[in-house]
């Protein structure tokens, strides 16, 4: 399953704020529609927004065609496309780097064919990372997931929720616990969802219940997905990954996190320079429309953490395992060639 697919000189998407009661796919003639969808999370996951960009950036040039533009008028016309796109989520990387990428496209066709090569990558990526990932799983396991990684959020299988698709595929059985990932609730409404599609047994629980039941012995290890890794091997990813991770380390469980390569920033030298993007605070007040809260009550709602390198065990990524993580074996298995 792909969340997003170029069908006739449109974008269409799947509506991922709608899910699970609803699977309705919206389209986009607009580079400035496609930003709109990415900042209101029609479509989110970082390899996912990176795609949504790459067509975003077709969309603009489809437009400047439209309008006859040439030479100095075009490139103004699709560097601020490009400058609005950019400006959607700050976290994950997988937005700039699509967009780097296309920036040597000269024309729609060149800009196209970018952008579906991405789309072609990203699938293929998630399924060497399925493969290495599977290799963890043993049967009987318990496996620990936070927020969506999977198709929803890439190109293809996902990352995070890839090495499950494989191990099930190969008939080996395990149990997933799904941490419903306030306040966005990615893993109640699009974790549950597609693991229930895939028949793979699963249990949802409130995030702040993982610890205890890794205390109880029912979680062997902890799989998610990364929004921008530094080159030292910090990872962004959801809020609450960190307390994953730390509570993994406590329990002396494995912490893998699963990412292509496109999610590396190695300009980044650690977690401390990742810009966190901070939502709306009525994502935490509020429960859907209602608000929970008193009036006066203000809230904090940063939508990603940053996890220390030292509390991730291994790294899942298209080029090969990361491990142990830091940033000699990150170069060494990013520039290798695949
Ligand atoms: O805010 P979201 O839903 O875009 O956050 C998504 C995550 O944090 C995912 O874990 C991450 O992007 C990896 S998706 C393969």
């Amino acid at each position: 399953m792909t969340p997003l697919e170029w069908h006739h000189d449109e974008l269409r998407m799947i509506d991922q704020r709608l899910l699970p009661t609803e699977l309705i796919w919206v389209t986009c003639n607009h580079a400035s529609e496609v930003a709109t969808r990415i900042r209101n999370m029609t479509i989110r996951g970082a390899p996912a927004i990176g795609l949504a960009a790459a067509y975003g950036m077709v969309l603009a040039s489809q437009e400047a065609d439209g309008q006859s533009l040439k030479g100095d008028a075009r490139r103004v016309f699709l560097q601020k496309a490009r400058a609005e796109l950019a400006a959607t989520r700050p976290t994950a990387v997988n937005l700039f780097w699509a967009l780097e990428r296309c920036d040597v496209a000269a024309d729609t066709g060149e800009l196209l064919a970018i952008a579906k090569q991405l789309h072609v990558d990203d699938a293929q990526g998630n399924r060497r990372i399925g493969e290495d990932g599977a290799a963890l799983i043993t049967p009987g396991m318990g496996i620990l997931t936070h927020c969506n990684a999977g198709a929803l959020a890439t190109g293809g299988w996902g990352t995070g929720l890839a090495p499950l698709f494989v191990a099930h595929e190969r008939g080996i059985p395990f149990h997933v616990f799904v941490d419903e990932t306030r306040p966005r609730l990615q893993g109640a409404r699009l974790t549950a969802w597609e693991l229930a599609r895939a028949g793979i047994p699963h249990t949802l629980i409130c995030d702040n219940m993982a610890p205890s039941l890794m205390r109880e012995g029912k979680i062997q290890l902890c799989l998610t997905g990364a929004d921008r890794i530094a080159a030292n091997g910090d990872v962004a990813n959801k809020i609450g990954t960190y307390g994953v991770a730390v509570a993994a380390r406590h329990h002396q469980l494995v912490m893998a996190v699963a990412a292509p390569r496109s999610t590396f920033d190695l300009r980044i030298a650690s977690g401390t320079d990742i810009p966190i993007e901070q939502r709306s605070q009525d994502e935490v007040t509020r429960w859907g429309v209602e608000r929970i809260c008193p009036d006066a009550t203000t809230a904090f709602n940063p939508s990603f953490d940053v996890t220390p390198a030292q509390l991730v065990s291994l790294l899942l990524t298209d080029c090969g395992v990361i491990s142990p993580v830091n940033e000699e074996r990150i170069t060494a298995v990013l520039t290798r060639s695949r």
